[in-house]
């Protein structure tokens, strides 16, 4: 069984699909999660549901994140996060393999679980699992009171809205955006400096502007997606901060497109997947303007030199790519929110252009309440 949204109760609010409507409302929703949790005085963020004193904050020695499907991308970039802002150890894992390898649980790590409906079987059995073992869990979650919710010792709610298009877009967006807060906030309980925590804040702050700044090249993205909704299969590269994001944006396109994709570290290029590149294989490249811009150049060279197509999200215009979508630049640890925003439109117009029933991909379900 699925739960399905009641779709007809939500005003398209001028929008032909919910997905086009929720792309719409992601920079209302980032203002929403921040709202209220900022505070200045210590260059920190307040978040009244966490039920982890700074004590406690400071004895966590790992973070293990469990998702399924998007929310599981949104908690990769949210161990990056916590890594770089808070310096423990963190990682993501499908909620799904983790609790069938039944792996330690180690009463030092705070295990996190992230889920916009609360109520994903997988997501929520590896929760009772690790209760039942004793472990401390936070829920990262959209729908309030949710099963998730409920279970969780404490946790961020997102605040995304309603999402009623199966994939997931605006709660992607702020899932993101509750663990940099997240990550802030143990930061600046543990060793993130007070300059830092102000240069993350301001940086938080821009962000509603910077999508809506984003949202504004819609119609070129849209002739992109006319050229690339011809391709048959699409490869997605990414380093450290772009490899979730190109995890995400390959999600993205396949499910609502039905184009097979693949998403690849950009290091791991050599390693297999150059042996698929031709002209007929596009190449959608995350170049972030960070100290490993080099590299994903010397990885956009590598793909034209076997005469690849490379769209490239990037900072700045690149020479190397075909086309590039310029995405504002943020911090760096804050780059892949936005990263994602022109890549669910990329999908969002293939699809459109392919007349898929973009709310409602065949097979898929919004909540998955089942084993
Ligand atoms: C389903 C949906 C996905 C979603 C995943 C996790 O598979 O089709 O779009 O990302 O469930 O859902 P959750 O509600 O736990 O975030």
């Amino acid at each position: 069984t699925t739960v399905e949204w009641e779709a007809a109760s939500y005003d398209m609010g001028g929008h032909d699909t919910y997905m086009h409507k929720e792309i719409h409302e992601q920079a209302d929703a980032v203002d929403r999660v921040l709202r209220g949790r900022i505070d200045d005085r210590f260059s920190t963020v307040h978040l009244g549901g966490l039920n982890l004193d700074a004590r406690e904050a400071r004895q966590i020695r790992r973070v293990k994140i469990l998702g399924c499907g998007t929310s599981y991308h949104a908690g990769m970039i949210g161990a990056q996060m916590i890594e770089e802002l808070a310096r423990i150890p963190a990682d993501a894992e499908p909620a799904s393999e983790f609790r069938y390898r039944n792996a330690v649980v180690d009463p030092d790590t705070l295990y996190i679980a992230v889920s916009q409906s609360g109520e994903t079987y997988d997501v929520l059995a590896a929760v009772q699992e690790l209760k039942r073992k004793g472990a401390r869990v936070l829920g990262v979650v959209n729908v309030v009171g949710s099963a998730i919710a409920r279970e969780a010792d404490g946790g961020i709610y997102v605040h995304a809205g309603p999402e009623v298009c199966v994939v997931s877009t605006k709660c992607f967006t702020n899932t993101t955006v509750a663990f940099a807060l997240l990550a802030l906030h143990l930061g600046r309980t543990r060793d993130l400096s007070v300059r830092d925590g102000k240069r993350i804040i301001e940086g938080l702050r821009k962000l509603p502007a910077q999508i809506a700044e984003m949202l504004e090249q819609e119609e070129e993205i849209k002739k992109l997606a006319q050229e690339y909704a011809e391709a048959h299969s699409m490869l997605f590269i990414g380093r450290v901060r772009g490899y979730p994001v190109a995890r995400e944006a390959s999600l993205k396109l396949k499910e609502v497109s039905y184009i097979h994709a693949e998403a690849y570290p950009a290091s791991e290029l050599k390693h297999g997947p150059l042996a698929l590149i031709e002209p007929a294989l596009p190449t959608v490249a995350i170049v972030p303007d960070d100290d490993l811009l080099e590299k994903n150049r010397a990885a956009m060279e590598e793909i034209k030199a076997r005469s690849g197509k490379i769209l490239a999200v990037a900072h700045q215009h690149q020479e190397k790519a075909d086309q590039t979508i310029v995405v504002p630049k943020n911090e760096d640890e804050l780059d892949p929110i936005l990263m994602g925003i022109p890549l669910q439109l990329l999908a969002y117009h293939t699809a459109l252009a392919l007349g898929r029933d973009i709310d409602k991909p065949r097979n898929l379900a919004k909540s998955v309440t089942v084993e």
